[in-house]
């Protein structure tokens, strides 16, 4: 088995490149990562990541080496190149997108609840999530904050797809939880009050919405003055059941984010145009937190 000492990183990532040109699962020995001057775990699993591979339990071979294996993700296995025969279910229960959860995900669940933080979540009263899905993002608010708190809030969530709302109601039977099937464009029609927290992720950016317009009017016609955003943009693709880092772009054979940038870039500008602090952080989704100033 081809065993590396003090290779350098060049060397041994093009080794395992060729390798996987001809093998879904390779092995290699490395110097035990617990020893001082030797790469550490997370360089192995980057690696494995950068390679679109999942890295299995390494092996303890002696006390100086381990065994690090690679097995290649299957490329097929994403929702990204699913078809679907309607588009609103594109993300409805029988999609392999339904089966992700982003709160188990450390750098999601990191960034999400630092967002929430920041715009006082526990203090909101009305917040109003479109591409609510399944429910994930309302499951979060309800971990992070009393039940007291979670109680007197108004939460809706907006979504087309039929299946994953259904089971959204049934995860939040309260009275102060709503689920509406409807387009995101077509907001308006359900006439719902001005919220003071709009969340959105991983939606907005969807080719069935106008962007920059769209966020316009979210501001516009259904913010209060007082209101906040939590808007969250992937930087990532799920491939094989793994978050994988970098934006999927069309075009390119690899992860390129300047359609991600463009899109970030423009909602933080108009946004502070109109008097709010805005802040970007996260890294598999970059989310973009806003808050009035001086209120
Ligand atoms: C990529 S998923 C993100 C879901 C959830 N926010 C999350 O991050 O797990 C996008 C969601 O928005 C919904 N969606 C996309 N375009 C929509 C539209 N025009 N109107 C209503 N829902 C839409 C989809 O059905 C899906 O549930």
């Amino acid at each position: 088995m081809q065993k590396f000492t003090n290779q350098n990183l060049l060397y041994i990532t093009n080794w395992v490149e060729n390798k996987l040109k001809t093998s879904t699962q390779i092995s290699f020995l490395v110097p035990n990562p617990d020893r001082e001057n030797n790469k550490s775990l997370k360089i192995w699993l980057d690696l494995a990541e950068l390679h679109f591979c999942k890295m299995l339990m390494p092996k303890v071979v002696d006390d100086k080496f381990i065994q690090i294996t690679y097995q290649k993700l299957n490329q097929e296995n994403s929702f990204h190149s699913a078809k679907v025969e309607a588009r609103e279910e594109k993300y409805g229960t029988e999609s392999i997108f339904f089966n992700i959860n982003k709160n188990e995900e450390p750098t999601f669940l990191h960034a999400y609840k630092k967002a929430l933080e920041a715009v006082k979540v526990q203090e909101r009263k009305y917040v109003l999530n479109l591409g609510i899905n399944k429910g994930d993002e309302f499951e979060l608010i309800e971990q992070l904050i009393s039940k007291e708190h979670f109680d007197k809030i108004e939460f809706s969530g907006i979504d087309h797809s039929q299946s994953a709302l259904t089971y959204a109601k049934e995860r939040f039977p309260k009275d102060n939880v709503k689920f509406y099937r409807e387009d995101i464009n077509a907001l308006k029609n359900l006439a719902l009050p001005k919220a003071d927290l709009i969340i959105s992720i991983g939606t907005l950016q969807s080719p069935s919405i106008n962007y920059k317009p769209f966020l316009m009017s979210l501001l516009q016609e259904h913010l209060t003055d007082d209101g906040a955003f939590i808007l969250g943009f992937p930087n990532s693709r799920w491939i094989d059941g793994e978050l994988i880092y970098g934006a999927k772009a069309p075009n390119y054979p690899y992860s390129e984010m300047s359609l991600l940038f463009n899109d970030v870039i423009f909602a933080k500008k108009y946004l502070q145009q109109k008097k709010f602090r805005v802040t970007l952080t996260g890294r598999e989704y970059i989310f973009l937190t806003a808050t009035k100033i001086g209120v």
